[in-house]
């Protein structure tokens, strides 16, 4: 339940324990505040008490959760559960999540993660960036008519790296899926914590500068691992650094090759990268 809990709120061990604190304690200090007030007026009836009592907690519940949630460093998970609760209560329409997806090979992860949205009115792929010409992914935004943006080197890492053209777009989140340069600074801060990519590899191994691609299952199969599998992780300042978000695994056999092995992994990318995008941006909408 504990690790059903872990992955659909896509938060480590450490937070789950933390919020589950919150959620404790909040809910504590809810009931007690609330008697005390309640203790505060002249109600003698039974059932108007009830009454008052529940509707006292309904209102303090979120103030006190969200106050508790500070010092354990919960606020913004607090502050977007809360947020939603409101948006479901109230019938509100919550606004369309755009996607841009950075991908600069075959794209065949963009494709899933195109599929994966297709029908949906509230997540939507509205962008392929790409920095090399002639890219299968460029192929695909055409057939799945998604505009795309051929991005240059120099302009991305030196000059402003097309935030204000992803701005312009509308880009609420950012998925790599087979984009090899380094996100620069000026973009990560553009997009705190919605940058997200897959590392074809069980990190924090095997991963890091020139890891990418057939180098990694060389790597995994030079050192004799018994098994290797995918990372879902946010981005930041580093080559496959950011904090761990998801990871699966397969197993390696001994007559594994780069090629087998990468199918094992390309495999499991498709069967989790969708989905797990799909929860990050509902959790965080
Ligand atoms: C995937 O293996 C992914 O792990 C890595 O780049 C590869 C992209 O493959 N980041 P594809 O272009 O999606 O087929």
């Amino acid at each position: 339940m504990l690790q059903n809990l872990k992955n659909r709120w896509m938060v480590s061990g450490l937070n789950l324990v933390f919020i589950i604190c919150t959620f404790a304690i909040g809910g504590s200090l809810c009931g007690y505040a609330g008697r005390r007030i309640l203790e505060l007026t002249e109600i003698k009836n039974e059932f108007v008490w009830i009454a008052s009592y529940i509707i006292l907690v309904s209102l303090l519940w979120p103030l006190c959760v969200l106050l508790i949630s500070i010092p354990f460093g919960q606020f913004s998970f607090f502050k977007n559960y809360l947020l939603k609760i409101w948006l479901s209560i109230t019938g509100n329409k919550t606004p369309v999540v755009h996607i841009a997806i950075f991908a600069s090979g075959a794209g065949s992860n963009a494709q899933k993660i195109i599929d994966k949205f297709k029908n949906n009115r509230l997540i939507k792929v509205s962008l392929i960036v790409c920095n090399k010409y002639g890219a299968g992914v460029l192929s695909i935004a055409n057939r799945e008519n998604i505009p795309f943006l051929l991005i240059d080197k120099t302009h991305f890492l030196n000059a402003g790296a097309y935030v204000s053209e992803l701005k312009k777009n509308k880009i609420d989140f950012i998925v790599l899926a087979g984009f090899l340069w380094k996100i620069p600074p000026a973009l990560i801060k553009a997009f705190p914590n919605k940058i997200i990519n897959i590392h074809p590899a069980l990190l924090p191994k095997y991963g890091g500068k020139g890891m990418y691609g057939s180098r990694v299952h060389e790597a995994v199969l030079e050192a004799g691992e018994k098994e290797s599998g995918i990372t879902i992780h946010y981005v930041d300042e580093l080559y496959d650094h950011g904090r761990v978000i998801f990871q699966s695994t397969c197993n390696i056999s001994p007559t594994d090759t780069t090629e087998t092995l990468a199918q094992k992994v390309h495999e499991l990318e498709h069967m989790h990268y969708p989905r797990v995008v799909e929860e990050i941006i509902q959790n965080t909408r």
